[in-house]
């Protein structure tokens, strides 16, 4: 069946108001999945994302001996434990998805299976040596051995060597692969991060059972070791509103004058709350009310109302806390007055597009003043965005969502030309907005 692209427009809106909730986390959801599958027992789901890419990772490990499946409100995964799967009759299909991937090749690793991953069009153009150098250095074999990017066929063991190994890049995902390795290794894998990075993978190691140290060093980095052998036990696990999807109803909130929305029961877990801060830097009037813990995670609800925005630099330290926002703070940063400085964004451009030349593109046919310089992205905002202009997308959903959002604010609509991505990590991202008085218009092509 070949692609059908779905273009769609949203245009000037009213003030956005109510109280609503968006679906759980997508990296909380991977990896609920995959920890469930590793661990002995059930592990109960609630709030699961039933997004494209979570439900492609609830298929792998289905493949791979440990059934998930959903009764009522509630996903089962029977775990299979430490050594436990099966070797899957088909291909692995990880969809769009880069953390279902990466992470995968990471429980793959300590297995005795021989699989292959395969992916969409953006999938298997992203690099993937960033995981596989170190999971080969434990053991893992890669049949196709020249090979850095999807389709990949990869043989695992049960006997994997544990390693020491500083990240080069601050990607929460190679140190989770690495990390989910390392509890399948026999002796102790330590991963060395520079950069604090999402840390959803040592929480939820110790929420299944592990034991798992993260030590500050005097010089700035931290270690994270764990030792294998582990058996984990399946675990009930609640799953948190995302911050990620969260953000681009605050974006549109803050942006569409008269709005007042508060969204529900979100993570504000240190490390994904970057955005956030920007916003208040910014002049947002964004607030946290009833804050609390859920499943080891702390959430809270955050309620955003329209506010004028001054441009701010945003230091390269902050990226890693909200790396997928930055396509929809670079069209908040549109509307801001002044200049906006994004700095350290090397990691976008390896994204499920080049995120760093599309966000710049979507700006400038938008008619916003935007330039990137190295790693570094230079909004320059007014109060009055023209609009107008047609998106590339690029398969990639962020791109989609965030220049929607422009469309509420701007003078004339914005049209992107697909909207089908959408539903690998929002797939409520229309009706939502739509329940908040935001207007689309379908687009006949
Ligand atoms: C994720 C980590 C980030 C992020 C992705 C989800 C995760 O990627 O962009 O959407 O769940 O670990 P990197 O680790 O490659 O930066």
């Amino acid at each position: 069946m070949s692609y059908v692209p779905k273009p769609l427009s949203s245009t000037r809106s009213g003030p956005l108001s109510g109280q609503l909730t968006v679906p759980g986390d997508k990296s909380i959801s991977h990896r609920a999945l995959l920890f469930g599958a590793l661990s002995l027992g059930t592990t109960r789901i609630t709030g699961l994302l039933e997004s494209e890419d979570v439900l492609n990772t609830a298929k792998v490990v289905s493949a791979l001996g440990a059934p998930a499946t959903k009764t009522k409100d509630v996903w089962q995964v029977q775990g299979r434990g430490l050594g436990g799967f099966q070797q899957p009759d088909v291909p692995l299909d990880f969809g769009n998805s880069g953390t279902g991937a990466r992470l995968a090749m990471g429980v793959v690793a300590g297995q005795a299976v021989s699989v292959e991953m395969i992916g969409d069009e953006s999938l298997s153009r992203r690099p993937m040596s960033r995981v596989l150098n170190p999971l080969k250095q434990m053991g893992l074999q890669v049949e196709n051995k020249d090979r850095e990017t999807l389709p990949l066929k990869l043989r695992g063991t049960v006997d994997l060597v544990p390693i020491e190994y500083e990240l080069p890049v601050p990607s929460a995902q190679v140190k989770s692969a690495v990390l989910i390795a390392g509890l399948q290794a026999t002796g102790t894998t330590t991963v060395i991060e520079t950069e604090p990075t999402r840390d959803h993978t040592e929480r939820m190691l110790r929420f299944f059972g592990a034991e798992i140290t993260t030590a500050a060093g005097g010089d700035g980095k931290t270690r994270i070791s764990v030792t294998g052998g582990q058996q984990m036990q399946g675990r009930e696990v609640a799953v948190p509103a995302d911050p990620s999807s969260a953000a681009f109803l605050a974006a549109a909130a803050v942006l569409v004058p008269g709005s007042d929305v508060t969204i529900e029961g979100v993570l504000i877990n240190d490390t994904r709350i970057g955005f956030y801060k920007t916003l208040q830097e910014m002049g947002a009037d964004l607030t946290y009310a009833n804050k609390r813990e859920e499943g080891g995670e702390q959430i809270a609800d955050i309620r955003v109302r329209h506010s004028a925005l001054k441009g701010v630099r945003v230091p390269p330290e902050r990226a890693p806390s909200m790396i997928d926002e930055y396509p929809i703070l670079a069209v908040v940063a549109a509307f801001a007055e002044g200049e906006t400085v994004m700095e350290g964004l090397a990691e976008l451009k390896v994204k499920e597009s080049d995120r760093l030349a599309a966000t710049a593109a979507g700006l400038e046919v938008n008619g916003v003043n935007a330039r990137v310089e190295g790693d570094a992205l230079i909004v320059v905002g007014s109060d009055r965005v023209s609009g107008g202009g047609v998106v590339a997308t690029h398969l990639d959903h962020r791109i989609a969502m965030a220049f929607l959002v422009m469309g509420f604010a701007s003078e004339k609509p914005v049209k992107v030309d697909d909207t089908s991505m959408i539903a690998t990590s929002f797939p409520e991202f229309i009706g939502l907005l739509e329940k908040l008085g935001a207007r689309f218009d379908a687009v006949a092509e």
